[in-house]
């Protein structure tokens, strides 16, 4: 779906990712845009994306996404879906500088043999990090394609060494009103915080699940999860819950924030299916950031190959 046919204008964004080329590029956009147009949402848009300088990672290329067509940085970080800041989706990235993504720990906990606290530097500067493109797909029906960069969330969850009693991982989201002012309205706030999430042991463990901390060769962007997050590309996109700050291997099924919100909408598997509508509307179709016309939306968001075989006697159908 996404694989597009490459025209002769095509240039490989796996290439944009390198850190001159990406930078060159920009400042190409920018002279183009400031001699063509004069319109000042031009202007702020190019302004809000340079204001907020990210420091560039280094990681490790992979065969992961090689060919999808990749949506720009601006695309991806100024169309967010991040209501601790706003309900708003243009909101986030003019809000998230209140997000203080230095120090953070992420806290390790529960049924395991080793719980542990991790440093944010640490893994930025000593695990082996990596790049990998991803279909992402909001229930809503919007996609893009990011190539973010991390590390699995298996490679955290083997260190801590689970015991025999974790079954599910649960996520939850920092909650501090300071850097997240919808949280300080406190019932009256959009969703009931902080943002909660989990997976089942084999999802979590599944070699796509993915921790990411940065995206288009550098670090988040506050807007977008910093300084982590999780990306598991074969659920709609709620399921990747941003700026990290718990871990906790546990035995029930955690209830996930937008199952408490409305569990008649949706539920804790959130598996991408174009068959199962939502109430409100068709899932059979999904619109990429930045195109006009719509394409289909595939079983598992493409990913069948690597996870349909967890999902093997459930009823898909159902809204678990
Ligand atoms: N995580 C938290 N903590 N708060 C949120 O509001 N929104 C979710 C998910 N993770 C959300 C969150 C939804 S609905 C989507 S579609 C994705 O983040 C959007 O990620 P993006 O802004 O990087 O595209």
């Amino acid at each position: 779906m996404n694989i597009m046919k490459k025209q002769s204008w095509y240039i490989s964004e796996n290439e944009v990712t390198d850190e001159s080329l990406f930078n060159k590029r920009r400042d190409f956009l920018k002279l183009g845009a400031a001699a063509l147009v004069s319109s000042s949402l031009v202007a702020e848009k190019l302004a809000a994306v340079e204001t907020t300088p990210r420091k560039a990672l280094s990681f490790k290329k992979t065969s992961f996404g090689r060919g999808l067509e990749l949506n720009s940085f601006d695309q991806a970080s100024t169309y967010n879906n991040f209501y601790e800041f706003s309900l708003n989706k243009k909101d986030p990235a003019k809000l998230a500088h209140t997000l203080k993504p230095s120090p953070w720990e992420v806290e390790v906990s529960g049924e395991v043999e080793n719980p542990m606290y991790i440093d944010l530097q640490e893994i930025m500067n000593k695990y082996p990090l990596e790049e990998r493109i991803y279909r992402f797909r909001c229930v809503e029906g919007w996609s893009m394609v990011v190539p973010w960069i991390g590390i699995t969330l298996a490679h955290i969850l083997k260190k801590a060494k689970p015991t025999s009693k974790a079954k599910y991982v649960k996520f939850i989201t920092e909650l501090d009103p300071e850097m997240f002012p919808d949280q300080k309205r406190g019932i009256f706030g959009n969703v009931p915080y902080p943002y909660v999430e989990g997976l089942r042991m084999d999802e979590a463990m599944n070699d796509l699940t993915f921790m990411a901390v940065g995206m288009y060769g550098k670090v988040l962007p506050n807007q977008n999860g910093a300084p982590i997050r999780l990306v598991v590309p074969w659920k709609y996109g709620f399921k990747s819950i941003k700026s990290i700050v718990s871990i906790e291997l546990v035995e029930e099924e955690p209830l996930n924030t937008w199952k408490e919100i409305n569990s008649r909408e949706y539920g804790f598997y959130a598996n991408v299916n174009p068959k199962v509508d939502h109430p409100r509307w068709s899932q059979a179709k999904e619109r990429k950031l930045g195109s006009f016309f719509k394409h289909k939306t595939e079983m598992f968001n493409g990913y069948s190959e690597e996870v349909a075989s967890m999902y093997k006697g459930m009823d898909l159908r159902k809204l678990y």
